[in-house]
């Protein structure tokens, strides 16, 4: 299997979690995400360099996409949070950066009661969405990457 260099992100309001309406995203926070992705990835997980990155900032998200373009990241796990609803700006940093990204997100946005977070202005520019399943999204989208990359580089 091909050594894979994968960046999760995430966006605002995703530092806190655990405290964070704990009803809707769950207990965890998301200083467990490294150990859980290992854990539910199991022997995938070793074969890849994860790394992560949050920020409250809609310019440091795009700023870190734009340097994930030429420092060897092969794909992005994006949970945008609610950037995901709402940034033309991000979306068009995913238009042209040209690396394949999968949006997650803990909650299942299409369930959820405000139609604003039914729509994603980024879904236009990733390969897939993984919603719903709490932090597994995040692994279900890791996998989902590696799948895509492995199809599309051999
Ligand atoms: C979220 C869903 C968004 O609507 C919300 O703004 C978030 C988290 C999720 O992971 O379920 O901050 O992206």
């Amino acid at each position: 299997m091909n050594r894979f260099r994968i960046l999760v992100m995430n966006g605002p309001n995703l530092g806190h979690l655990g405290q964070r309406q704990p009803e809707i995203y769950g207990s965890t926070g998301m200083d467990a995400l490294p150990g859980m992705l290992k854990r539910l990835m199991g022997e995938q997980a070793e074969a890849l360099e994860l790394e992560y990155f949050h920020s409250n900032s809609e310019g440091a998200l795009i700023d870190r996409l734009e340097l994930a373009r030429q420092d060897g990241t092969a794909g992005v796990v994006l949970n945008a949070g609610a950037y995901t609803h709402t940034s033309l700006a991000l979306a068009d940093c995913l238009a042209w950066i040209n690396l394949p990204c999968v949006e997650v997100h803990i909650s299942n946005v299409l369930a959820r009661a405000e139609q604003l977070r039914h729509r994603s202005l980024i879904g236009r520019h990733v390969i897939g969405v993984v919603a719903g399943f709490g932090m597994a999204s995040y692994a279900l989208g890791v996998q989902a990457l590696v799948t895509h990359l492995q199809d599309t580089q051999q």
